[in-house]
């Protein structure tokens, strides 16, 4: 199937699509506004795959063979001839349909006009285009070339041969998916998470537990990989309390209202590994 991709926003998640995308055969665009983001998100997925080859998963030639399969471009024109275009930019409606409606004028008619947005319905971002039929959700985890998981949404117009051909597009480049028929707020993953972070948050809050202890409660109890609040301190305890205030206004369920504890956290800058503290210290 390997085509022609266009990957709109060069950030960690973009040049993370860009990266398994090339290595699995595929030409890929890689667009963001300015030549310093691009080559910075070129400069991630060179050292990615030279990880990589260090450890012996893929030879030197494959980093080179990749790499030779993207190009960088601060022009939007450049999706005109792809087959799929991914939009990994900010997580904001409005810079998001800003994105679709144009892409709607500049790609083919056959593209499948994907969104990597971890909560935003699909539904929204497609009304700015003429062809909500062609616009799926795709959303990849972070660090995608290790992640394996690509939750699909279905957007309210989302067609059939649309959501397959996203399929289709994710397996090829290594990933395992799951479909949301559903655009709801949070989709399914985000949910989960927020539904567990909320009830961790009020034990240790309440002083039941300790944040240690509750991780290790969900590691050698539930065999997570990371206990729900260091992957809070990972994911930004600012994303994790606007994902929770998104699902309870979408719900109005109550499981989902934001404990004091996180607004305070966020109000007071402890937003987790990027400042250096959050429920540890870094
Ligand atoms: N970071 C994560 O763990 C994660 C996981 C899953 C999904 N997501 C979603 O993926 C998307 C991107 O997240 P990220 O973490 O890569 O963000 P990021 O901030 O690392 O990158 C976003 C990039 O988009 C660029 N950009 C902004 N407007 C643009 C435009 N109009 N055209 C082209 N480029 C533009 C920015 O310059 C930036 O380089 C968001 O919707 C986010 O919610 C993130």
């Amino acid at each position: 199937m390997a085509g022609r991709l266009a990957v709109i926003g060069a950030g960690l998640m973009g040049s993370g699509i860009a990266q398994v995308a090339a290595r699995a055969g595929w030409q890929v665009t890689m667009r963001d506004l300015d030549d310093a983001a691009t080559r910075r998100g070129l400069d991630g997925i060179r050292t990615s795959l030279e990880k990589f080859a260090a450890k012996g998963t893929i030879g030197a030639d494959d980093v080179e063979a990749a790499l030779g399969r993207i190009s960088v471009t601060t022009e939007l024109e450049a999706a005109a001839d792809a087959d799929i275009v991914v939009e990994a930019v900010f997580e904001r409606l409005d810079i998001k349909q800003d994105v679709f409606r144009a892409l709607d004028k500049i790609c083919k008619a056959d593209a499948v006009l994907a969104t990597n947005t971890s909560a935003i319905p699909v539904t929204q971002i497609a009304t700015a285009t003429q062809r909500p039929e062609s616009v799926v959700g795709t959303h990849f985890f972070s660090p995608v070339p290790m992640m394996k998981l690509c939750e699909l949404v279905r957007g309210y117009k989302t067609s059939d041969e649309t959501l397959a051909t996203a399929r289709a597009f994710a397996e090829e480049i290594g990933k395992t998916c799951v479909v949301v028929n559903r655009d709801i707020a949070g989709f399914v993953t985000t949910r989960l998470i927020a539904a567990l972070v909320v009830e961790a948050v009020k034990l240790v809050e309440s002083g039941v537990v300790s944040p240690e202890d509750l991780d290790v409660a969900c590691k050698l109890g539930f065999g997570h990989a990371m206990g729900p609040l260091a992957t809070t301190d990972l994911t930004g305890v600012d994303v994790l309390l606007h994902a929770t205030k998104n699902i309870y206004t979408d719900t109005a369920d109550e499981k989902f209202f934001p404990p004091e504890l996180l607004q305070r956290m966020v109000t007071a800058g402890d937003l987790g590994r990027k400042t250096g503290r959050g429920f540890y210290s870094y």
